[in-house]
């Protein structure tokens, strides 16, 4: 069967807890899209974030929101998935795995068997195991499925930079890559602000102990998500934005450079297992990757990150 064309201006959303719900406010209000469709195993949820995202319409731009099933994904440009359990304080994204993935199992045959001609874009965690799920279930071609990856932690590395530097964090250009979660790194070697590289931008703002800030800042990043989740039980505002990048790279067909979850075919000595790794995004979905520059020790903890990624994928696919 071939796949359906799509609506490039139809967004689907599946899982509508926070996150879910979130993401479909922050979409509601970029203007992308003018049709959105909400699914959630618990259908009245469905429909009343759908009625409630709706009713701020009037102060946005017209679309249509609506609570709907698998049916209705077929002609989405983009499907969105955040389904799933949700860390718990003190549980890591790892933790989830099982149930998640059993999640993955039901949901994702429900996509491929429509021929969906859509862009697949994976939110739940852990997500870079989910995303590599997602393509093995799904049959997509691998450039139509992709996960949120470390956008995030790359926007909490530009924020908390940021703050440190007194600049405005769309002038720093910096990446975390690896796993979304533990293992992930911050790749320091090619860090600038607007072409300067990192330390000399540090120094040119008095801070010379470069070390200890760096430790200290990617640190702060990897622990976002604990520190957010001890002090209101989830994050999602943050993801939402996230995704809204995304979306908006995938329908302007902007080619935006994004550390995005993608399948790695032998970069740094990587294979078979889907990492955030820079990629240009944009109509097609992950257009090319963009292995970055690393040191001796980067490449070490990447490869690392990507063992603790596989030895996952093995237990549990
Ligand atoms: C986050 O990093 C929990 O993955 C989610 O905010």
């Amino acid at each position: 069967m071939s796949e359906t064309s799509v609506n490039q201006r139809k967004v689907a959303m599946i899982g509508c807890g926070f996150v879910g719900s979130a993401t479909a406010f922050a979409l509601m209000e970029s203007g992308l899209f003018s049709e959105m469709v909400l699914i959630d195993a618990d259908k009245n949820r469905a429909e009343g974030e759908a009625l409630d995202i709706s009713h701020g319409l009037p102060f946005a731009r017209p679309m249509k929101i609506y609570a709907g099933d698998y049916d209705d994904i077929v002609d989405a440009a983009i499907i969105i998935v955040t389904a799933g359990a949700n860390q718990k304080p003190d549980e890591t994204r790892l933790d989830l795995v099982q149930k998640n993935v059993g999640i993955f199992k039901s949901i994702i045959p429900e996509i491929a068997k429509r021929n969906c001609g859509g862009i697949l874009l994976i939110v739940s965690n852990p997500v870079d195991i989910l995303t590599y799920t997602a393509l093995k279930l799904s049959g997509f071609p691998e450039n139509r499925v992709l996960g949120s990856g470390t956008v995030l932690d790359t926007a909490r590395l530009k924020y908390n930079l940021g703050e440190h530097l007194n600049v405005d964090s769309r002038s720093v250009h910096a990446f975390i890559i690896g796993e979304h979660g533990d293992s992930e790194l911050a790749a320091w070697s090619s860090a600038t602000v607007s072409g300067v590289p990192i330390n000399t931008f540090c120094e040119m703002r008095g801070h010379f102990n470069h070390d200890e800030a760096t430790e200290r800042i990617a640190e702060n990043v990897k622990n976002s998500a604990y520190e957010i989740i001890a002090k209101k039980k989830a994050t999602y505002f943050g993801v939402a934005m996230a995704v809204r990048r995304i979306c908006e790279a995938i329908i302007r067909d902007e080619k935006s450079i994004l550390p995005v979850s993608n399948l790695m075919h032998g970069e740094f000595g990587i294979s078979d297992i889907s990492l955030s790794m820079p990629a240009i995004v944009g109509a097609h979905g992950v257009e090319n990757r963009i292995p970055i520059t690393l040191d001796e020790e980067e490449t070490e903890k990447l490869q690392s990150s990507a063992g603790t990624l596989k030895k996952i994928i093995e237990e549990v696919l």
